[in-house]
């Protein structure tokens, strides 16, 4: 899982990776790794729930906690009583945040049966909270056009139709109401194809980026270390391609804003660098987009 890339300090350019990179969409042909999610495939991340579930528990991940939650919090900028959606939910964890922002009702919708079982034993018995198994890309019975809001955290580059993901949110909100995005930055953070690099005349860590204007498929293992083969697949997509399909889903951008690390590095020699690289490279995209 690359949202904590720890390993700051890459080889020196040129890089030579040992991995055989990504797939290019059009010519996706590899193995896809367990539980993979893949065009067609409508569990989402239900290979890998039990390891996801684990990895967020009840409070979110690190960056959950302290950059992604609050960032989707104020893009979705909850009214008492807001009918919320929050689409591609895993196991919820976004639930007790709009709770206590005063949601009246919330609705999460994931494709991974597991993750769906996970949140709701995290949340039974709440009555302003319901869930639903459905695939966020294919017919969409909670897309009717009730809610105030929809939020979608973390997934947008793990669905393969982002179009079609648009058009079901787009659909869902009443007329007026607004979509929040926290999702990795499509313009630094690419998996397998962004790293960090070491300039050592300069003394400057740098952002070095193999890939951005092809649409790609990256198969992700989600442990590598144990060589468990379960994974999933990571669709990266250009910005330009990503506004274009929530404009042509009848939806305007009012905001955007760029979430940094919370983190920074031990004192030692590369420090100085490595905060300053972590003020100027943003970790995540947040959007706000208005159905019109
Ligand atoms: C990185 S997780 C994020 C989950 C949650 N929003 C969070 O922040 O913890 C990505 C989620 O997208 C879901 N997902 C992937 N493809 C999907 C699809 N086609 N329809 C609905 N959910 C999908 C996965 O099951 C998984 O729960």
């Amino acid at each position: 899982m690359e949202w904590n890339e720890g390993k700051r300090r890459g080889k020196s350019f040129p890089h030579k990776g040992t991995n055989k990179g990504p797939i290019p969409a059009k010519k996706f042909a590899g193995k896809p790794a367990v539980g993979a999610a893949k065009p067609g495939n409508d569990k989402g991340w239900d290979g890998v729930a039990g390891w996801y579930d684990k990895l967020v528990g009840a409070d979110g991940s690190d960056y959950h906690q302290n950059v992604i939650l609050p960032g989707v919090m104020e893009l979705l900028d909850i009214q008492k009583g807001d009918a919320v959606v929050d689409v591609c939910c895993g196991q919820g964890v976004l639930v007790k945040h709009l709770l206590i922002a005063g949601a009246g009702k919330i609705h999460g919708v994931d494709a991974s049966d597991k993750l769906i079982s996970a949140a709701r034993q995290r949340n039974g018995g709440k009555p302003r909270v319901s869930f639903e198994v459905a695939d966020a890309c294919g017919k969409a019975p909670w897309a009717e056009g009730s809610f105030d809001k929809a939020a979608c955290v973390m997934a947008v580059h793990d669905v393969p139709d982002a179009a079609a993901l648009m058009k079901n949110v787009s659909a869902a909100l009443k007329p007026g109401g607004s979509f929040a995005i926290v999702m990795m930055h499509p313009c630094f953070r690419i998996p397998k194809e962004s790293h960090w690099g070491w300039d050592g005349d300069q003394k400057v860590q740098f952002r070095r980026l193999d890939k951005y204007g092809s649409a790609l498929e990256i198969a992700i293992q989600t442990r590598p270390g144990l060589n468990t083969g379960e994974g999933t697949v990571f669709y990266h997509r250009p910005l330009a391609d990503l506004l274009t399909v929530i404009g042509a889903a009848g939806m305007g951008v009012t905001k955007c804003t760029e979430l940094f690390s919370h983190r920074r590095s031990q004192s030692g020699p590369f420090s100085k660098a490595e905060h300053k690289a972590a003020e100027e490279f943003p970790l995540f995209l947040g959007i706000k987009a208005v159905k019109m």
